[in-house]
């Protein structure tokens, strides 16, 4: 595997939170408060249980993304009865293979167990304390006065909670400013200032952008690993090209990022085995006006524009903007023809991988209609097989996490099959049930 060179610092933390939680934000705002809400109390119930780092950082991420599993899904998926399970299984896979929050994973997966399941499991008891922070919010935000809030995880019969999490949650809502914290919103800027407090590694950016870039690719057709082969295609076409590693970098970066956009579209459409109508294609086409909204303010001009105009052709056609060739810059143009490639090398919904000789056939189609640029067409021919190989043990690489996630995956839903039929078909999560 190619290693990746360059400057990384192409986003500040700030920045990079605000992108995640834009992109959070499909699921709409409720949800972001949600997880915003929820991470804050860990916060607080840190403080009160005197967990200390790096443990608390762990608590906070996992809560932060306890419901990520439910993102990027259909509505069926959605009105399942049993859905509470299955979004903490998803969201655990996610982070477990998709994202350095490996060890945040399994507190994600535990976030709707009872204290009752005594399960074996050193990430058990942490991921109980965000199951009672996320019910707190749960009840909170469905209107339920405060006061019966606090009672009913108080007085909770079932005993779903751990009793050292409910006297130390019960202790903090008896302070005011807890109180004042969650209703006046302040709780956002100290949870805010919490993450931003923490230490990140040069990688971390690009870990948190390569997993938002895969959630919409991990339960559909869509090649996983897409936008991580256009990263590296772009990247390995610029150093061709005498860029610095500093400039590769930059276009790895916006291949990641250049179609997160796609998260807004519905699944049914990008799933759709087979040709687009025209009014499906024109909602397909949004995902590049959805990244425009999500990151524009956020992101270097520069590494935007490559992102924001990889639809773009040099002859005008291409979209939102239909730019001319000339009003297109290298990086950009390289960015669109790594797109095009990726999707030509991989397996689609609607096609079958390519051979060299059909992809070049259909790049030298596009150079004749004046659609790509052919000098770096050109330089991709040159080194195709260096090229193609990189981008194809990523894309492989992609097949084989998938394949072990969906493995896992299906492992765990019999497991809770199997534990319902056995247990007279109580669920796992019980109290969802009860409450
Ligand atoms: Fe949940
Ligand atoms: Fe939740
Ligand atoms: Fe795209
Ligand atoms: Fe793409």
């Amino acid at each position: 595997m190619i290693n990746i060179k360059g400057d990384k610092k192409i986003i500040n933390i700030p920045n990079l939170w605000k992108l995640i939680e834009r992109f959070l934000s499909v699921m709409g705002p409720a949800y972001v408060d949600h997880c915003k809400r929820t991470a804050y109390l860990i916060l607080k119930l840190c403080e009160e249980e005197h967990i200390i780092e790096p443990l608390k950082k762990k608590l906070v991420f996992a809560a932060y993304f306890h419901d990520i599993g439910a993102i990027g899904k259909n509505n069926e998926y959605l009105l399942n009865e049993d859905y509470d399970i299955y979004h903490s299984i998803d969201g655990y896979l996610i982070l477990k293979y998709q994202s350095f929050l490996k060890n945040s994973s399994k507190m994600v997966l535990y976030h709707h167990t009872s204290f009752q399941n005594k399960i074996f499991d050193k990430y058990y008891l942490p991921g109980l304390k965000i199951a009672i922070c996320d019910r707190f919010d749960d009840w909170y935000r469905h209107n339920i006065p405060f006061n019966d809030v606090i009672n009913n995880i108080f007085n909770y019969k079932n005993k779903n909670f751990n009793p050292i999490d409910v006297l130390a949650i019960k202790k903090i809502l008896s302070h005011n400013d807890v109180i004042y914290d969650i209703k006046s919103g302040k709780y956002e800027d100290i949870l805010n200032e919490y993450i931003q407090s923490l230490k990140y590694s040069k990688n971390d950016a690009k870990s948190f952008i390569e997993m938002l870039s895969s959630l919409f690719e991990l339960y559909n057709e869509t090649t996983f690993n897409h936008s991580k082969s256009v990263s590296v295609i772009a990247y390995m076409l610029a150093l061709k090209m005498n860029y610095s590693y500093d400039d590769a970098f930059k276009m790895y970066f916006a291949g990641l990022i250049h179609d997160l956009g796609k998260i807004f579209i519905p699944l049914e459409i990008i799933e759709k085995p087979g040709k687009l109508t025209d009014e499906e294609y024109e909602i397909m086409k949004g995902h590049v006006k959805y990244l425009e909204k999500m990151a524009d303010d956020i992101m270097p001009k520069e590494i935007f524009n490559m992102a924001l105009y990889h639809h773009e052709r040099c002859d005008g056609s291409g979209y939102p903007y239909k730019i001319n060739g000339d009003d297109l810059t290298i990086p950009q143009q390289i960015l669109q023809i790594s797109d095009v490639i990726s999707a030509l090398l991989a397996k689609r919904s609607y096609k079958e991988e390519y051979p060299y000789e059909k992809i070049k056939e259909i790049l030298d189609d596009n150079i004749k209609n004046n659609k790509l640029n052919k000098d770096i067409i050109e330089v991709f021919y040159k080194y195709h097989e260096e090229i193609s190989n990189e981008a194809n043990e990523v894309i492989l690489n992609g097949y084989i996490i998938k394949e072990k996630i969906l493995k896992e995956r299906e492992l765990l839903y019999k497991q809770i099959k199997d534990f319902r039929a056995k247990y007279n078909n109580l669920p796992l999560s019980n109290f969802v049930k009860n409450k």
